[in-house]
């Protein structure tokens, strides 16, 4: 088995897709920005892709049929809950960003029932329309990034593009809880903005999105191989390289 990376353009990606399957491919991840066309092209969706409205895993079946999965959300709940421990039912989380990237873990975390989950968003209107559409499947509210001034959070997740430009979402200080945790979606060699921040705040936990790139590939690998990866070798693999840079 093979497994590689390829830099394809958005143009190229339905003809580079079909192009692999004829060659005996039989699954595939993409990332950002292909995650809307994979979920345009499967055949079929697992309900979760179709409440991303994006897919990360495609399944390629024995008569050449492509499946949609989103494994994001899992990917992300598995970091938190079992390499980090933290127990989300009952606490208050806030998710900044409205982009693909919250949309994908809106529903895995409502799934942890939380307290509440805040989504807040430099353009409020988009995290409203997020907040209503997933209205049926747990308590979320929509504010302004200002508006947080005054509240706090167990759990602080970010899901803005900003860390990609090593930014900081204008957020107010002391809005971490005592023993809150700070979870930034993206990953880097050097600490984010974002991961900076929740150790400046006094997080207890305050770490970047390489494990849950890690769950999530792990959770790709089971929808092709039927089998789970054990994940700790490879978070403890990946974090030695990063700590020996
Ligand atoms: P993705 O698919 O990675 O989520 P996206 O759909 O373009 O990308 O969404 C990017 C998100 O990051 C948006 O919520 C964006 O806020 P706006 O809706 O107001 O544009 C947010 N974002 C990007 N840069 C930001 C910054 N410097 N500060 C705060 N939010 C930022």
């Amino acid at each position: 088995m093979t497994y590689s990376a390829r830099d394809v353009p958005a143009e190229e990606f339905e003809a580079s897709v079909k192009d692999f399957v004829s060659n005996g491919g039989r699954g595939l991840n993409c990332t950002v920005p292909l995650k809307e066309l994979a979920y345009s092209v499967a055949g079929g969706l697992s309900a979760r892709a179709k409440l991303a409205k994006a897919v990360n895993t495609l399944v390629v079946s024995d008569d050449g049929q492509l499946y949609g999965d989103n494994t994001d959300g899992i990917g992300l709940i598995q970091d938190l809950t079992l390499n980090l421990q933290l127990d989300l039912g009952g606490k208050d989380i806030l998710l900044l960003g409205a982009g693909g990237a919250s949309r994908g873990i809106l529903g895995p975390l409502l799934d942890q029932r939380p307290n509440r989950l805040i989504i807040a968003n430099r353009t409020v209107a988009k995290a409203e329309k997020l907040a209503l559409e997933f209205n049926d499947y747990g308590v979320l509210h929509a504010r302004n990034l200002a508006d947080l001034k005054g509240d706090t959070f167990d759990l602080i997740v970010n899901a803005t593009a900003a860390s990609l430009s090593n930014d900081l979402p204008e957020i107010p200080c002391e809005i971490l809880n005592e023993h809150g945790c700070c979870y930034d979606l993206a990953y880097g060699r050097e600490p984010t903005a974002f991961v900076r921040w929740g150790l400046e705040s006094g997080a207890s936990k305050s770490v970047d999105g390489l494990g849950m790139l890690i769950e999530q590939a792990a959770e790709a690998f089971v929808l092709w191989r039927g089998v789970r990866p054990d994940t700790s070798e490879v978070i403890d693999l990946l974090n030695s390289e990063r700590n020996a840079d």
